[in-house]
């Protein structure tokens, strides 16, 4: 794809864990630590993250009650999954693995496919960012870690993350991962006391950009994150990086792909839909007033 092509969305909206950062890239550290079961530490704490927060979503009566920032549950998870796996996980270690995900890598395809949705036709103006904090901490009250001027009036669509991290933990990871500066909106569920697929969750990312849901592109790597916009009402795209089966949940993403280039190119096709619409509702207008 060019880098001046006109693309048709309001916003394109990112998860950010296994989709922009890679989870698992843990694996190396929990391998030295752990030889031969850093993997089945990574996948178990990856699962057991993502259930907590549901869970504590799930059992709130919606004020956030049993909310905790997800660096804590992150933390949680860990600690969880290494007792589950009889590995004695001291403090050093838990320190060290917790560091790495503090820092993790990114997808080598993440960088790239954002520079080009950056400057794709002509943008507002790049996003600033808050000063990186000296440490994460487990909560912050502060909204969105980083914000820029309005994406209203440019052409190309307004980029965010929209992720369950707490706020220090999504600034660390977009500075180390090299993203400062890409994004207009970094948005965290902390906002709200409520971890995805909760709607008020969801709803951070077209209260960012006064859009409607479907004019706004959420794409993610978790099949249950995908269902879970779609159910909201975006437009959605997998990104099906695990080339994982679709989730048995009746709800079908309006695209899909294994990777960056694939997301690119479904918004090609959005943007040319888009272009073959408006010229098939301008000849219709021009058929129904013969003087014009
Ligand atoms: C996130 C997790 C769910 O970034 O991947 O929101």
């Amino acid at each position: 794809m060019s880098a001046t092509t006109t693309l048709s969305p309001k916003a394109v909206i990112f998860d950010a864990y296994g989709t922009l950062f890679d989870v698992h890239s843990v694996i190396a550290a929990a391998e030295q630590i752990f030889p031969g079961r850093g993997d089945a530490l990574s996948q178990l704490w990856r699962q057991k993250q993502i259930e907590y927060t549901q869970l504590r979503t799930l059992a709130d009566a919606g004020d956030g009650a049993h909310y905790r920032p997800f660096w804590d549950v992150t933390l949680d998870a860990l600690r969880f999954s290494a007792k589950k796996l009889q590995l004695t996980l001291g403090r050093t270690a838990e320190k060290r693995l917790m560091d790495e995900y503090a820092c993790l890598s990114a997808f080598p395809d993440a960088v790239p496919a954002l520079r080009v949705l950056r400057d794709a036709a002509s943008g507002p103006g790049s996003a600033t960012c808050a000063s990186k904090p000296a440490s994460i901490s487990a909560s912050s009250p502060a909204r969105a870690v980083c914000t820029s001027a309005s994406t209203s009036g440019g052409s190309r669509p307004g980029l965010a993350i929209l992720s369950n991290g707490n706020p220090q933990m999504l600034d660390v990871a977009v500075k180390s991962a090299g993203m400062s500066g890409l994004f207009d909106h970094v948005l965290s569920v902390d906002a709200v006391r409520a971890y995805k697929p909760a709607p008020a969750a969801y709803a951070l990312g077209p209260q960012a950009f006064d859009a409607h849901p479907r004019e706004i592109v959420f794409v993610s790597s978790n099949g249950w994150d995908v269902a879970g916009a779609t159910w909201f009402g975006f437009t959605t795209f997998w990104l099906n990086r695990q080339n994982a089966p679709l989730e048995e949940l009746g709800v079908t993403p309006h695209g899909a792909g294994a990777g960056m280039s694939d997301l690119l190119a479904f918004l090609k096709t959005l943007a040319s839909a888009r272009r073959a619409g408006r010229a098939g509702a301008a000849a219709s207008r021009t058929r129904r007033s013969p003087g014009a």
